[in-house]
């Protein structure tokens, strides 16, 4: 059997697989082709009938059975909070190496420099080990450190959650490190775009914005004179704006028509952009934004990728700020993938806002007299008078 074929029980398919065909190949049980890929639950009943119980999965480009039958082993949420804690200095060492290489790479682009990908590549293998090692301390970094200044955090962030996908998704080491360089690099455009449309704090007239749609096209022309980029990584960037159903710009690709790099940045850039602050936009919660972009699964987004970010990012992404329903108030650690609207959090305020004794509790299991404990909301913590600085200080 060729590497990339691998033989699977029918209970073991998933959604995100590409199925080659099933069956044993023998009389009773023929094999038969038939090279679909799992879109959702509905496809494997679809594609497989009930009776069949091998299938031929190809692993190379799609999800491979080893990634999703692992499963974690529970720990506590005190636990939890330890790991967090232990892995927040490596984290926070990792975002400002990024954080610098942004700022240099920014400030090369308006001086006319080249990039160097030799420049690029330790940042994003590094962001790449830093999401294996703790994936919830690089998450909780990247949401409180919203306060910082948007170019750079933005590109940071979508390299982290494009990254986030694509390991959910399968990739394989390569194809990562591509991924997180094709959204290190997916606004350079932007870097030719004047000024005084790009820092236009008003509405965009259909002029200018004419002009910044150029972006992932100028962004191209920036990057083809780099050496070593591969075309896989020039087509994530160019194609970051283009929409699943083909209202994207600049050449209106449609579905499986767009790089998957293309396909999964578009969905980090959104997110980052709408859970950012911005001097004309206050952030949305991580929680709206996700109900919002769910509006346009399908549409605007691959609809296999985005249910896929939901669950590896969380409803409730760790570094959130939450009300439980005894109306304390907690910041979620880590998010329990089985259960999604039960992560893991740390209580910090009660409802009068004071700071009480920091107890860490595992939503998916607590159970209080027989009554369990919910997220009530997620509300912004700059209405109640806290800012992602003081939330950050809650966690050290
Ligand atoms: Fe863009």
């Amino acid at each position: 059997m060729a590497d990339n074929i691998k033989s699977i029980k029918k209970r073991e398919v998933k959604p995100g697989m590409y199925i080659r065909g099933y069956g044993k190949g023998t009389f009773h049980d023929p094999q038969v082709e038939v090279g679909k890929f799992v879109e959702s639950y509905d496809d494997i009943a679809k594609y497989l009938p009930a009776d069949t119980d091998q299938v031929e999965i190809l692993t190379d480009k799609f999800l491979d059975i080893s990634e999703v039958s692992f499963r974690k082993v529970k720990v506590s949420a005190s636990q939890s909070a330890k790991a967090l804690a232990e892995a927040m200095p490596a984290a926070h060492k990792v975002h400002d190496e990024a954080m610098g290489y942004a700022k240099k790479l920014f400030s090369d682009l308006q001086s006319g420099k080249e990039i160097e990908l030799e420049d690029a590549v330790p940042i994003v293998d590094n962001i790449i080990e830093n999401v294996s090692a703790n994936k919830s301390a690089s998450l909780t970094l990247s949401f409180l450190k919203r306060y910082d200044e948007y170019t750079y955090t933005h590109c940071i962030n979508v390299n982290l959650f494009s990254v986030l996908l694509g390991k959910d998704m399968g990739l394989d080491r390569e194809q990562l490190q591509h991924l997180g360089v094709a959204a290190l690099f997916h606004d350079v455009g932007k870097g030719r775009v004047p000024s005084e449309v790009l820092n236009k704090p008003g509405k965009l007239t259909a002029e200018e914005f004419d002009i910044m749609k150029g972006h992932p096209l100028l962004g191209l022309k920036v990057l083809r004179s780099v050496d070593g980029l591969s075309k896989d990584i020039l087509r994530g960037v160019v194609e970051h704006h283009e929409r699943f159903n083909g209202t994207g710009y600049p050449r209106q690709l449609e579905g499986n028509g767009i790089h998957p790099y293309g396909r999964m940045i578009a969905i980090a850039d959104v997110y980052d952009a709408l859970t950012s602050v911005r001097v004309y936009k206050k952030a949305m919660t991580a929680a709206k934004a996700l109900t919002l972009m769910y509006k346009w699964k399908g549409t605007d987004f691959d609809p296999v990728y985005l249910d896929r970010f939901v669950r590896v990012i969380g409803i409730y992404p760790p570094g959130s700020f939450v009300q439980l329903d005894d109306e304390r108030y907690a910041l979620v650690l880590e998010t329990n993938e089985n259960a999604p609207l039960k992560p893991m959090v740390k209580i910090l305020l009660d409802k009068r806002r004071k700071p009480i004794l920091h107890e860490c509790i595992d939503l998916s299991t607590y159970d209080l007299n027989g009554e369990g404990l919910k997220v009530l909301c997620q509300p912004d913590p700059e209405n109640l008078g806290i800012n992602m600085k003081m939330l950050a200080d809650f966690l050290a």
